[in-house]
């Protein structure tokens, strides 16, 4: 494991992930798993309580995610994949991080801008931490590599702002991750407002594609995407985001760059773009779906991977925190 680099990343369990879910987290984390990298991959559950929560579907949405990741690829013999809360030590740095961080600094986060205006009866104190919390997910680790959404840049960026402070102040402690934010592949737009980020609580279900849509459903979805007037295919953000979420789609699901996929859909019209591109993700999607329904239904296997995984990463995580304690000052 030494000289592989570590790959950290964390994914809340939302009880019905997206498309956008999956090309900006899930479907990058499976293929980071490579000969020189070590993945650990969790689901950050402490993160989902800085919203209400209900505790019966929590516990059902967080299984439901792990039994995801492992239904789209994540290896549990190659990859470390773990819930959040069953490794305390997440918890013990994020205090001593929290004594490093400036209240100047989460007050200018985005997220929590959005997420008070969202949630005005319920501003807690962790909603206005959680940047903090998520530092210590990836500094635990000695982490090289985070993928992440273009929405978690700010939040890597002060993770990595705080690795430097603690450094600086106490000593070398922890390693100064890079952040890996995929080009196109990072935001997949609504099919019905394609000027925003496709999101599961869009009140219109047509905009957002479930994982675990039907596959009659998707195709429905995609032939009833917001498009435009002037009938022509291309690549245009600008002027044209409802096609151009389609074509990025495209190429993301078919693995083809930007130009092969304007080229295939030369001279073809609106109907048939939706078609092709409803295919392909139903084509992907089809035996994770599968693969989803007989993972979950094995309740063993997924608690033993998840407490093989939780003691794997608190093998790692142990080591980190006993240094940040021995330089704050903590000792035995
Ligand atoms: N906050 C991230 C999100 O909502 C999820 C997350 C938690 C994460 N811990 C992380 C991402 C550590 C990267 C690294 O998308």
């Amino acid at each position: 494991m030494e000289n592989k680099k570590i790959v950290l990343s964390g994914i809340q369990p939302t009880g019905t992930p997206t498309l956008g879910n999956y090309v900006g987290a899930v479907r990058n984390w499976a293929l980071l798993q490579k000969e020189d990298t070590f993945c650990c991959y969790c689901v950050a559950d402490l993160h989902a309580i800085t919203v209400r929560q209900n505790p019966t579907e929590l516990r059902k949405f967080r299984y439901n995610m792990a039994a995801l990741l492992l239904a789209a690829g994540i290896d549990p013999e190659r990859s470390i994949v773990f819930m959040q809360s069953h490794v305390p030590e997440h918890t013990q740095l994020s205090w001593v991080l929290n004594c490093n961080t400036y209240m100047g600094e989460l007050s200018r986060m985005t997220q929590f801008k959005d997420k008070s205006a969202k949630h005005e009866d319920n501003i807690n104190a962790g909603l206005f931490t959680y940047p903090v919390l998520m530092a210590a997910d990836i500094l635990l680790y000695q982490t090289d590599l985070v993928p992440v959404g273009h929405d978690q840049k700010q939040h890597l960026e002060l993770a990595r702002d705080i690795a430097i402070r603690f450094n600086n102040a106490f000593g070398e402690t922890f390693k100064v991750p890079e952040g890996f934010i995929p080009g196109t592949g990072g935001r997949i737009m609504s099919l019905q407002e394609p000027e925003k980020k496709m999101s599961k609580s869009d009140p219109n279900p047509n905009g957002f594609v479930a994982i675990m849509d039907d596959p009659a459903v998707i195709r429905n979805k995609f032939k009833r995407a917001v498009t435009d007037c002037d009938g022509e295919i291309r690549y245009d953000l600008q002027n044209k985001p409802g096609v151009s979420n389609l074509l990025a789609i495209y190429s993301i699901f078919t693995g083809k760059s930007m130009d092969e996929t304007v080229n295939d859909f030369k001279g073809s019209g609106y109907g048939a773009l939706k078609t092709t591109v409803a295919d392909a993700v139903v084509e992907e999607l089809m035996p994770i779906q599968q693969r989803f329904r007989e993972i979950s239904a094995d309740k063993e296997y997924v608690a033993k991977v998840l407490s093989d995984g939780a003691e794997a990463a608190r093998r790692m995580a142990r080591k980190t925190v006993s240094k940040a304690y021995h330089k704050t000052g903590f000792d035995k």
